[in-house]
């Protein structure tokens, strides 16, 4: 995918590529501690961690091994406001597939902005990367997730026991993963 830029939208969402203006806003979003609460990200965080954060995932953008987009609301004036984060990460093309991620500030949760936005996700990784497979790796107690990813089609695959380390305690991981021929009947 080398440096060139995706830009998606909807109506009311847009999702563009990081950029490391998103840092206030990204420090700001990952105050609430229950936003953090799942994620592998560094506590207690600082502006300088949020700005390391952004630059590893541009590094990662231009080693062909991430697309991690700014997940924004668009205000009818076309004013968008930062919400979150949406990527795919660990793209791995020989056995073509990627593992996806996503947050958003609390303010956020139950506006859609998630689910619209992982529909473009997807867009991206079937449509235009032409993957098999995504997948998406939700601590066992992330009920909201488990039901988001549900909601757009994923399928639970198994516990991956103590998978990931959130906050310095190992974390049993539900694994859940879509084929690009579900994705593509879904649509
Ligand atoms: C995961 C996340 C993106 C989901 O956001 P969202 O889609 O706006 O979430 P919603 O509030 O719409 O909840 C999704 C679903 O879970 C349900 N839900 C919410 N809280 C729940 C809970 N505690 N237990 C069970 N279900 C719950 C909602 O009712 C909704 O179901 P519905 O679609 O049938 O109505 C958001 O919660 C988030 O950013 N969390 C913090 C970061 C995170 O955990 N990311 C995932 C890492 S793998």
């Amino acid at each position: 995918m080398g440096n060139r830029d995706l830009n998606l939208e909807t109506e009311n969402v847009r999702l563009r590529k990081v950029r490391v203006i998103d840092v206030p806003s990204f420090f700001s979003l990952l105050q609430d501690p229950e936003v953090v609460q799942f994620i592998g990200i560094e506590i207690p965080l600082t502006t300088e961690k949020t700005r390391r954060y952004v630059n590893h995932l541009l590094k990662k953008w231009r080693s062909d091994n991430a697309l991690a987009f700014s997940l924004c609301k668009l205000e009818p004036s076309g004013q968008e406001i930062v919400g979150g984060l949406a990527c795919l990460e660990n793209i791995d093309y020989r056995d073509s597939k990627a593992e996806l991620g996503i947050w958003l500030g609390k303010q956020f949760w139950g506006t859609n902005l998630a689910k619209t936005g992982l529909i473009l996700l997807l867009q991206v990784a079937f449509l235009t990367l032409h993957l098999r497979r995504v997948y998406a790796r939700a601590a066992i107690e992330n009920l909201q997730m488990h039901k988001r990813l549900e909601s757009l089609g994923f399928e639970r695959e198994g516990v991956l026991r103590k998978d990931a380390e959130i906050h310095g305690e190992p974390h049993d991981m539900v694994l859940y993963a879509i084929l690009n021929d579900r994705y593509l009947h879904l649509r």
